[in-house]
C-alpha cells in the first residue's frame, strides 16, 4: 500500500457525542426530492414544515431599515432590548402570565435552546432522564442522546387525539429525570395538550419540583380549535418551565433565525451558551422580529386564517383516499393519517415503504412516522403532511395519493 495514500484515507476518531448526533429527516428527505425534481420529476412535496408565505412586507422594511442605519453589528448576546421587552409582553399577554425582558433570552430560532436547555440541566454519562414525546420533533432524541442523557419517550395516542396519558408521565418520573419536554400545538401529529390535560400534568409536576419543563410553544399562535394553553400558567409552574417561542412559524420567518425563550432562572445559562456559540442572534433579524411582534397582525392573522382552511381541505381530502383515516388536528399545519389500511391494501411492509412509493411511484413527498422516532406501540403507520402548501398542490398531491392507492390495491 502507498504510504502516502494511507495518511489521506485515515482520521482521528470522532468523539461519542459526534458519533450519536441524529438529524431531521425533514432536511434529508428534502435533498431527495430535489435530486427528483433536477432529474425532471414533478413532485408535489408536503416536506418541510414552514409558512409557504413570504415574510410580511412591514417585518422585510424593518429588516432592511436597520441594515442602512447601521444596525448590523453584534448585539449583547441575550439579544437587543428592545426585542427582549416586545417578546416577554408577547409571550406573557398571550398566556395570561407576567414575564419580566431580563428572564427573556433571545436565540437564532427555537431550536438551539433545546440543546442548551438538554446541556444545561442533565449531566453526560450520569443517567440524568429526559422525558420527551414521541412521535415527536426529532432533534429532541438527537440532543438527548449527544449529551449523554437518558432518553424516555412517553407516547402520543391517536386514541387520545394525539396527546400522552398524563398517569403514563406521573409513571415516568423518577429521581433521576431532569427535564420533560412538552409541544404544544405538536409536531408532527397537529394534536393540542387540552386544558386539562395540562391541569393534571402540572398536579403531578408539582410534587416533582426536581424536573424541569421544556414547552415548546413554538407553534402558539397556530391553535385552531378552543384557545392555547400553556403549562407555565398554572399555579407554581412558571419557575419550573422554560417557556420557547419564535418568529419563524408565526410571522413566515424560518430563514431569519429568531426564537425567544423565558426562564428567570436559566436566562443568564442560556445567555452565556450563546456567547459561546453564536454571540447573538442576526441584529438585523432582531429589529425585524420586534416589528413582527409590536407592528400590524394582518397578514399573521391571515395566514392563521389560510392554514385553517387548507387544515379542513386536506383533512377532508386524506379520510377519501382509501386506507386512510385522519384526525383533525387542533394546531400547527401538519396532518398524521393513519396509513395502516393503505399500506396492506398496496402491499407496503410499513409507512416508510409506503411513504417511498408515494414518493417515486405517485411523485407525492411526505414524511413516515419513523423520522419522528420509534412507532407507537399498537398504533399502526403513520405519515406527516406539511399543508403549509397551496390548496391547488394540497387537491393535485392527495389526488395523486388517492389514484395510486386505488391503481395497486390487491
Ligand atoms: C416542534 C418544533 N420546535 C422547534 C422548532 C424550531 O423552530 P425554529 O428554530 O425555526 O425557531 C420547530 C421547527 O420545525 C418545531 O417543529
Amino acid at each position: 500500500m502507498n504510504a502516502a495514500l494511507d495518511i489521506h484515507t485515515t482520521v482521528p476518531r470522532i468523539s461519542r457525542r459526534g458519533e450519536s448526533l441524529g438529524t431531521e429527516n425533514a432536511f434529508v428527505v428534502l435533498a431527495e426530492v430535489n435530486t427528483l425534481v433536477r432529474q425532471g420529476k414533478d413532485v408535489v412535496s408536503f416536506c418541510i414544515g414552514q409558512p409557504d408565505f413570504p415574510t410580511p412586507v412591514n417585518i422585510q422594511d424593518a429588516g432592511i431599515a436597520a441594515i442602512r442605519s447601521g444596525k448590523h453589528g453584534y448585539t449583547p448576546s441575550a439579544g437587543i432590548d428592545e426585542l427582549r421587552a416586545a417578546a416577554a409582553r408577547d409571550i406573557g399577554s398571550r398566556r395570561g402570565i407576567d414575564i419580566a425582558a431580563d428572564d427573556v433570552v433571545v436565540g437564532a430560532g427555537a431550536k438551539p435552546f433545546i440543546a442548551y436547555t438538554i446541556a444545561s440541566v442533565t449531566d453526560y454519562g450520569a443517567g440524568d432522564e429526559v422525558i420527551y414525546p414521541v412521535p415527536g420533533f426529532p432533534i429532541y432524541e438527537s440532543q438527548i442522546a449527544a449529551n449523554g442523557a437518558v432518553p424516555v419517550p412517553i407516547y402520543l395516542k391517536e386514541a387520545r387525539d394525539f396527546a400522552f396519558d398524563p398517569n403514563e408521565l406521573e409513571a415516568k418520573i423518577t429521581p433521576q429525570t431532569k427535564l420533560v419536554i412538552l409541544n404544544t400545538p405538536q409536531n408532527p401529529t397537529g394534536g393540542i395538550l387540552r386544558r386539562s390535560d395540562l391541569e393534571a400534568i402540572a398536579e403531578i409536576l408539582l410534587g416533582h419540583p426536581h424536573v424541569w419543563i421544556f414547552a415548546d410553544e413554538i407553534y402558539s399562535r397556530l391553535s385552531y380549535d378552543g384557545e392555547f394553553v400553556s403549562l407555565a400558567q398554572f399555579p407554581g409552574m412558571l419557575e419550573q418551565t422554560i417557556i420557547s417561542d419564535g418568529a419563524s412559524k408565526t410571522w413566515a420567518m424560518t430563514g431569519w433565525r429568531i426564537g425567544f425563550i423565558a426562564n428567570r432562572a436559566l436566562a443568564p445559562v442560556f445567555t452565556r451558551w450563546i456567547t459561546n456559540t453564536d454571540s447573538c442572534a442576526s441584529q438585523i433579524s432582531q429589529w425585524a422580529a420586534v416589528e413582527a411582534i409590536d407592528g400590524p397582525q394582518d397578514a399573521a392573522d391571515a395566514m392563521r386564517a389560510s392554514f385553517l382552511q387548507r387544515r379542513d381541505l386536506i383533512v377532508r381530502l386524506l379520510n377519501d383516499v382509501p386506507g386512510f383515516s385522519c384526525k383533525t388536528p387542533g394546531g400547527a399545519f401538519y396532518a398524521w393519517p393513519n396509513v395502516t389500511e393503505a399500506c396492506k391494501l398496496t402491499g407496503c411492509a410499513d409507512s416508510e415503504e409506503f411513504r417511498k412509493r408515494l414518493l417515486y411511484d405517485a411523485g407525492v413527498a411526505v414524511l413516515a412516522d419513523i423520522h419522528f422516532g420509534r412507532r407507537v406501540p399498537g398504533d399502526g403507520q403513520h405519515i406527516r403532511f406539511s399543508y403549509a402548501a397551496a390548496p391547488e398542490a394540497i387537491q393535485s398531491g392527495i389526488g395523486r395519493i388517492a389514484d395510486f392507492v386505488r391503481e395497486n390495491s390487491r
